[in-house]
């Protein structure tokens, strides 16, 4: 497996040195057996990529796939999509969070991001479609097919892990204003699916500790995990 290394000199510290395959099964499962804290682990293609749930995360050349390993601190990920979605603003209107931390724009996923904990370590997974065609099927759309152009995966990269680091620096009452003010469902009734039961209600708020909110039959619901599909 051939691997191109680049050292980063990261202003706060956060992460060290890109490390870039060309094609890996996953970089999630790469990061998660060989990755040190500070890596960011990229691939232009990968053959078993997978999201949340164990679904196959639809991974071809064109987007940007990658996972980063870092001190975990239970919200990684929702640093992950605040950094995400800051960088497409700067390209796109009309994108948002889904809870818990997919980004979309105009009803359609554009970002995927997963997190699982190794250790004292978090190994965040941040799929973007860029330019990346995307089988009809899926409810996806890509930075290409948003703003009408290619974009340069690498210096996005580059931008997002910028971001990242400056997110990580926040505060936590900020980095949860911020969350919640982005979320694409709140007011919305919306379908939560739960491992074992599905819930029904209107989403109504992000809570200090990033619990989705819901009224659900006139009582009020707190979730911090599953599937969040908007109801018409
Ligand atoms: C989801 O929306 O379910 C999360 C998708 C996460 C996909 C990324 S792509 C880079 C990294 N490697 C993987 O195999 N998955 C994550």
């Amino acid at each position: 497996m051939s691997r191109e290394i680049y050292e980063l000199s990261s202003k706060y510290g956060f992460f060290n040195r890109v490390i870039i395959f060309d094609t890996l099964s996953s970089t999630q499962d790469y990061a998660l057996e060989k990755g040190e804290r500070g890596d960011v682990v990229v691939a232009r293609t990968q053959t078993h990529g997978r999201g949340r749930f164990n679904r196959k995360w639809y991974s071809p050349r064109g987007g940007l796939w990658f996972s980063v390993v870092l001190k975990s601190n239970g919200i990684n990920s929702i640093e992950a999509c605040l950094a995400v979605l800051r960088i497409l603003k700067r390209f796109l209107r009309n994108v948002g969070i889904k809870y818990p931390n997919d980004i979309f724009v105009n009803g359609k996923k554009i970002c995927g991001i997963i997190a699982e904990v190794r250790n004292e370590d978090a190994v965040v997974g941040i799929g973007i479609n860029v330019n990346n065609s995307l089988p009809e099927f899926l409810n996806a759309t890509s930075l290409k097919e948003e703003t009408g152009k290619e974009h340069d995966t690498f210096a996005l990269l580059l931008e997002i892990l910028e971001e990242y680091e400056r997110v990580m620096n926040m505060s936590r009452k900020r980095k949860i204003g911020e969350f919640r003010e982005n979320q694409i469902i709140l007011g919305k009734k919306i379908k939560v699916q739960l491992i074992k039961e599905e819930i029904i209600g209107t989403a109504v708020n992000i809570d200090e500790n990033f619990n989705l909110v819901l009224i659900v039959d006139g009582e009020i619901v707190k979730i911090n995990a599953g599937d969040v599909f908007l109801i018409d």
